[in-house]
């Protein structure tokens, strides 16, 4: 049978009505929000590994601030955007674009009208498109222009909720660096407070770079770290995502899929979808749990574990080792990998360790006791047990 409807969204922002957990960090946000309609600009660096919720977290957030606070939210994903001129004309494009046929736009035609154009078969979308002339000066002004816009829509809104998600082209620019520093201080100096909720969202090694690049930023961010599900709140997503379609789910079913989640939203995304197309009978048993983790694990392993591990390694010892952890447990020791290995493979086991941990495909378990491993997460542990197979042939 063939499920034309999934309650599973992999790869996308969740929907407002399967989110789940998060209730600390959205009441920080809110209390910042709060916070700069009275004492003025608030800066926040939104930080956490990759599909960890970062941008459902931004999203879900700007949704309860817009609604209860009365913000004017704005959410740009600055995904292979890496000049500042770039960044503000965007900002502005997504404002427009969500406002244009608002009353609150009214008051702000005059400055833009001369940049907007009508698109698409309708010319129902519109966009935001200055001349690349015009920009730099745009972007010089952004503080101003920001200060214009809470004061035309004082009325209405108390001030504004700005997101920029996916920093990552600007977050190696020193320029970039700077420019939030300088945002930051002029802002803080100018006469009139401005109302502003600046969220930066992205990977924490990206908060450390543009500290690194503008030292004075570590003061500048106050930080929010999102960190993994746990397993009451994995337990609840499923629950509530099967719920939403009436398939029912077993509780040793749930069980496994719990754990091989690892409180990662992402993956449970993955393996929900693929357990719920591969039921046939709207009851998950342990026997779809497991065959839609594989599946999971496939689709995962070929995202996140191939291109930046398979592909990337040249030494065939390295190879032959990974083929032998990948069969072996999810958790080990080094000295009983080491008596399985040959004697090429047993003199670069210490700078193959590295290099997994440094990809983050395993960590170190300190807990556990000195020389003990485990994979990252289940997932690539399955991933890579299913393609020992594959990797010998190479
Ligand atoms: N609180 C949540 N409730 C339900 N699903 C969630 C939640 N947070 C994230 N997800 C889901 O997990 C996946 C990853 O989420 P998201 O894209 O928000 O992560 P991210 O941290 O922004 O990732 P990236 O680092 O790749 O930008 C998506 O499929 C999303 O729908
Ligand atoms: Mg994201």
């Amino acid at each position: 049978m063939t499920k034309d409807y999934s309650p599973f969204t992999p790869g996308k922002p969740v929907d407002k009505e399967l989110f789940v957990g998060r209730k600390e960090e959205v009441e920080f946000l809110k209390r910042k929000a709060e916070q700069s309609t009275e004492m003025g600009m608030q800066t926040i660096f939104l930080a956490g590994e990759r599909g960890i919720g970062k941008s459902s977290l931004a999203s879900f957030a700007k949704d309860v601030i817009e609604k209860e606070s009365k913000l004017l939210g704005i959410y740009t994903s600055l995904g292979g955007i890496n000049t500042i001129d770039k960044m503000v004309a965007k900002i502005i494009d997504r404002f427009v674009k969500d406002n244009y046929d608002k009353s609150i736009f009214e008051g702000f035609k005059g400055s833009f009208n001369k940049y907007i154009r009508q698109v698409g078969l309708f010319g129902i979308n519109v966009e935001f498109k200055p001349p690349e002339k015009d920009i730099a000066s745009i972007a010089d002004n952004f503080g101003f222009t920001l200060q214009e816009l809470t004061d035309k829509i004082k009325n209405e809104k108390r001030g504004i909720l700005l997101i920029l998600d996916d920093i990552n082209g600007l977050a190696s620019s020193r320029k970039f660096a700077n420019w939030i520093k300088s945002f930051v201080d002029e802002t803080a100096v100018s006469r009139t407070k401005l109302p502003l909720c600046l969220l930066f969202v992205g990977l924490e090694e990206r908060r450390q770079s543009l500290i690194d690049l503008q030292p004075s930023l570590v003061r500048v961010f106050d930080l929010l770290e999102i960190s993994n599900w746990t397993d009451e709140e994995t337990e609840a997503f499923y629950r509530e995502a099967f719920g939403k379609v009436n398939v029912s789910i077993r509780k040793d079913a749930l069980d496994i899929m719990v754990q091989f989640t690892g409180g990662l939203p992402v993956f449970a995304h993955e393996i929900g979808d693929a357990v719920f197309r591969i039921d046939d009978d709207d009851k998950i048993n342990i026997g779809d749990a497991k065959r839609g983790i594989m599946l999971a694990a496939v689709i995962i392993g070929r995202k996140y574990v191939k291109p930046g591990v398979l592909n990337s390694i040249q030494s065939k010892h390295y190879l032959s080792i990974l083929r032998k952890v990948g069969a072996g447990p999810f958790e080990f020791k080094r000295k009983d990998l080491l008596s399985n290995l040959n004697k090429n493979e047993r003199e670069v086991l210490d700078k193959f360790l590295n290099k997994m941990k440094k990809l983050g495909v395993i960590r170190a378990v300190p807990e556990s006791g000195r020389g003990i491993y485990c994979f990252q997460n289940r997932l690539y542990h399955a991933y890579l047990f299913m393609e020992a197979g594959n990797i010998r042939k190479r």
